[in-house]
C-alpha cells in the first residue's frame, strides 16, 4: 500500500461555485469533471473525503437580471439551482453536498468572519468615488458602464479596458459614458466602503506560498510577482440595490459577492456536517484535514491572495492545494455563440453520452495549467477508436466469449507472469498519476492495459484453441476476465457509469481499488451487453444550415444613422442580443415591441451603418409588404425548425443565407415543402401575400 493510501487524514475537496445567472456549459465542466475524477479516485482507494460545492447566488448581475425579468432574485437563483443540480447529476458529478451561498450557514460564517476581521482591525471604512446611474438608481459595476475608449475612440467599451487597443483606464475617463442598462449618462458619487487590509498580509502569504509544495510552481511564480508589486487593500462592500448579505449595522450596504462566495465552501461543509453528524471544525480548523480547491485560471487572485488572507485573519486552516486548470477552447477557438461552439451541458446531453466528455477531457487533464481544446473531430476519433473500439470492445468480447462457450463461468486463470507483471507495473503508475492529478497519463496507461488485453486475446486465438485444448482456452479467458475486472475499477473515476454497468455484467458490484488483482475465479458472470456505441456519422442530408430560435423584442430604437432601420434589443431566453432590422417603413416601434419573432442566431455578426447586428430576424417580403414571422405559444429560446431538418449551429455568412429559398404559402413558411414550426406551434407570417420570399 502506498504511503498516501495508508495515511489517516481527512480530505475536503471543492470546485469553484458557479454563478446563479446562467446555465452550466462545457467550459465549466472541465473543472467539475476534473474534480470529480479526483474525488472518485480518493473514495476508491478508501480515503475519508467529502466533496462540497454550491451555487454562487449573490452579486450585481444576478440582482440586475432578476429585476429585468421582473422576478425576485430568490426565485431566479432557485430556478437556476434546479437546472445546475440536474446538469451535474447527468454528468455524474458526485458532490457530497451541493448548496447555495444564499443560505443561513453562509450568512452565519460571513458575519463571523467579518466580525473577527473587524475586531483585529483588519477592516476599515473609506469614502470612494463610484459611478452611479440616476435613472436606474444604482451604482454601476465596471461591466455595466460603457463608452468610447479615451485612447483610440472605439465606441462601446467597458469601464476598465478597451477591447480594441487594450488600454486600461478608469471608468471616469470613458468618453460619453452610458449605463449599459438604460443607456443614460451616469454621474460620479462618493460612497463609504469597507476595506480589508490585504496589504498587511504580504509576508504571511509569501511564506505560506513558499512552504506549500503542492501548489503549481508556474502559478506561484506570478502570485509572487503580484505580492512583490505590492498588494492593495480590498473593497469588500457594495451599495444596494444588491443581492447579498447586508453588512451588520448598515442600511443599504452588502458584502461584496467575492467575500461570501468562498465562505460558501465552509457553509456548504457545515450544512453537510449538520445533516450527517460530523463537525465543520474537523475540516476547517484541523491540521489533520487536507483542503483541496479546484479553480480556473481566471480566479487565481481571489484564491491565492484574498481567500488565504481572510482565512489567516479569521483563524481557519489554509488549503493544502489549489489546483488550477486552463480554459476550454472549442475547435481551437474561444467558445462562441455565433459559431455554434458555445455548448451548454444540456445541449451536449441532447446529443451525446455525457461519459464521452468525461473521457475526452481526461485525455488532457493534468496538474499543469494548460488549456484544453475540444476539437469535434478529435472528440469523435477518441470516442470511436479508443473508447468504443479498444476498451468497450475488449470488455464485450471477453464477456461474450465466456458466456457463449463457458456458460459465463470463470474457473481458472492462465498464469502468464510476464503479462501480469507488465499490467501490475502499469497499475502502480496509474495510481500515482491519479493521486498526482495527471489523469491524462493515468488514462493512457489504462488504455494500454486494454490494448494488452486485446492483444493477448487475439494472439491466443481462443476461438481456435477451444477445439484443441478447452481447458487452456478457459484459463486464457479467466485471465482476460480479471483484466476486464481490473479495468472496470481503474476506469471508474473517469467513467463511473461505464464501470458500474460493466461490473453489473461481471456480476460484481462497487469494487474498490483493493479488488484489483489477478486471482478472481470460480465465478459466474452475468449477461454481456454492448457498453459503448460508436458515434454515428452525422446525417448530412437532414441538416439545415440556419440555427433559428424564438426571441422577444424588448426594446425598439431608431437607428442613429439610417432612416429605414431600427435597432432592436431581443431576448433569447438565456441571452440578449441586438439586431438591426429594416422595418421602419412597415412597422411602428409600438407594433414591434414585445413581439415574439424568429431569429437566425448563427449568422455572422455585421455592422449596419455603424451599429452591430448580432443576427437577423426573419420576415416575409412580397415586394410591397414586409411582415415578420411570429409566434404566440412558444417560449424565448425555443428551437424553430423545418420538420425533418436539424438546425446546425455553425457560423453562416449572409451570402450563404441568401441562397436558401424559403417561401410563404397561406401565411406559413416552407423550405422544400416542409413547414416551419416550433415544438408548440406552426410559425405565422404577418401582412404578406402568397409567394413572398422569406429573408
Ligand atoms: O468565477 C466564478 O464563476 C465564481 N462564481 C467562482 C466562485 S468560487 C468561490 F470562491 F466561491
Ligand atoms: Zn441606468
Amino acid at each position: 500500500m502506498t504511503k498516501f493510501r495508508k495515511a489517516k487524514f481527512k480530505i475536503l475537496v471543492t470546485s469553484a461555485l458557479p454563478y446563479s445567472n446562467g446555465p452550466i456549459h462545457l467550459g465549466h465542466l472541465v473543472e467539475y469533471i476534473q474534480t470529480d475524477i479526483f474525488v472518485r479516485f480518493l473514495r476508491l482507494i478508501g480515503k475519508d473525503v467529502i466533496y462540497v460545492c454550491a451555487d454562487d447566488a449573490h452579486g450585481a448581475p444576478i440582482e440586475i437580471k432578476a429585476s429585468e425579468l421582473g422576478i425576485a432574485p430568490e426565485k431566479l437563483v432557485a430556478d437556476i439551482y434546479k437546472e445546475h443540480v440536474k446538469d451535474f447529476n447527468d454528468f455524474s458529478i458526485s458532490f457530497d453536498n451541493y448548496y447555495t451561498t444564499n443560505s443561513p450557514e453562509n450568512k452565519y460564517y460571513s458575519d463571523l468572519i467579518f466580525e473577527r476581521l473587524r475586531k483585529k482591525n483588519l477592516i476599515y471604512t473609506k469614502d470612494i468615488e463610484v459611478t452611479y446611474c440616476e435613472h436606474c438608481k444604482r451604482t454601476l459595476p465596471d461591466r455595466y458602464v460603457k463608452g468610447k475608449c479615451p485612447k483610440c475612440g472605439t465606441p462601446d467599451q467597458y469601464g476598465d479596458v478597451c477591447e480594441n487597443c487594450n488600454a486600461a483606464y478608469k471608468t471616469i475617463d470613458l468618453i460619453d459614458p452610458y449605463c449599459v442598462i438604460c443607456k443614460n449618462k451616469p454621474i460620479r458619487k462618493t460612497s463609504k466602503h469597507y476595506f480589508f487590509r490585504l496589504s498587511k498580509f504580504s509576508s504571511k502569504l509569501d511564506s505560506w506560498l513558499r512552504k506549500n509544495e503542492n501548489l503549481q510552481p508556474e502559478i506561484k511564480n506570478f502570485v509572487f510577482s503580484w505580492i512583490k508589486n505590492g498588494l492593495e487593500d480590498w473593497n469588500i462592500s457594495r451599495d444596494g440595490p444588491y443581492f447579498g448579505f447586508r453588512i451588520p449595522g448598515e442600511e443599504d450596504k452588502y458584502y461584496y459577492v467575492w467575500l461570501d462566495a468562498p465562505i460558501g465552501y465552509i457553509a456548504s461543509t457545515e450544512n453537510y456536517c449538520k445533516k450527517i453528524g460530523l463537525k465543520t471544525e474537523d475540516y476547517w480548523n484541523d491540521k489533520n484535514c487536507r483542503i483541496y480547491h479546484f479553480i480556473g485560471k481566471d480566479i487565481i487572485y481571489f484564491h491565492f491572495l484574498f481567500w488565504p488572507a481572510v482565512l489567516i485573519g479569521a483563524g481557519f486552516e489554509l488549503p493544502h492545494d489549489i489546483v488550477v486548470h486552463g480554459f476550454l477552447t472549442v475547435n481551437g477557438e474561444k467558445m462562441s455563440k455565433s459559431r455554434g461552439t458555445f455548448l451548454t451541458a444540456r445541449e451536449f446531453l441532447q446529443k451525446h453520452n455525457p461519459e464521452y466528455l468525461r473521457f475526452y477531457y481526461a485525455h488532457f487533464l493534468s496538474k499543469r495549467m494548460s488549456d484544453i481544446d475540444l476539437s469535434f473531430e478529435d472528440f469523435k476519433n477518441k470516442v470511436n477508436n479508443e473508447l468504443a473500439a479498444n476498451l468497450g470492445n475488449f470488455c464485450y468480447r471477453v464477456l461474450n466469449f465466456l458466456n457463449k462457450n463457458f456458460d459465463g463461468y470463470v474457473e481458472n486463470i492462465d498464469k502468464n507472469k510476464e503479462l501480469i507483471d507488465e499490467i501490475n507495473e502499469k497499475i502502480k503508475i496509474i495510481e500515482k498519476n491519479y493521486q498526482e492529478l495527471n489523469f491524462n497519463e493515468a488514462l493512457m496507461e489504462i488504455l494500454h492495459i486494454s490494448s494488452l488485453g486485446n492483444k493477448y486475446f487475439q494472439d491466443n486465438e481462443p476461438w481456435k484453441l477451444i477445439k484443441e485444448d478447452k481447458e487452456k482456452a478457459h484459463k486464457i479467458l479467466g485471465l482476460n476476465f480479471n483484466i476486464v475486472k481490473n479495468l472496470s475499477i481503474l476506469m471508474s473515476p473517469i467513467l463511473p457509469n461505464f464501470s458500474l454497468n460493466l461490473q453489473k455484467q461481471l456480476n460484481l458490484e462497487h469494487l474498490k481499488w483493493d479488488n484489483i488483482n489477478f486471482g478472481l475465479k470460480n465465478h459466474k458472470i452475468g449477461k454481456e451487453e454492448i457498453l459503448i456505441k460508436k458515434m454515428e456519422e452525422e446525417a448530412e442530408a437532414t441538416q439545415f444550415p440556419l440555427n433559428l430560435k424564438v426571441a422577444k423584442i424588448i426594446e425598439v430604437k431608431e437607428h442613429p444613422n439610417a432612416d429605414k432601420l431600427y435597432v432592436l434589443q431581443i431576448d433569447l431566453g438565456n441571452e440578449k442580443r441586438q439586431l438591426v432590422a429594416g422595418l421602419k417603413e412597415h412597422y411602428s416601434a409600438d407594433e414591434l415591441l414585445n413581439k415574439i419573432i424568429v431569429v437566425i442566431t448563427n449568422l455572422k455578426y455585421a455592422k449596419l451603418r455603424g451599429v452591430e447586428s448580432q443576427g437577423m430576424l426573419l420576415a416575409g417580403d412580397d415586394g410591397t409588404h414586409v411582415g415578420v414571422l411570429t409566434l404566440d405559444k412558444s417560449n424565448m429560446g425555443d428551437k424553430v425548425y423545418f420538420e425533418g431538418y436539424e438546425n446546425i449551429n455553425k457560423e453562416l455568412s449572409y451570402d450563404e443565407f441568401a441562397k436558401l429559398k424559403m417561401e410563404v404559402k397561406e401565411g406559413r413558411v416552407y423550405f422544400e415543402n416542409r413547414e416551419l414550426k416550433t415544438d408548440k406551434e406552426i410559425v405565422k407570417v404577418e401582412k404578406v401575400k402568397d409567394g413572398a420570399k422569406v429573408r
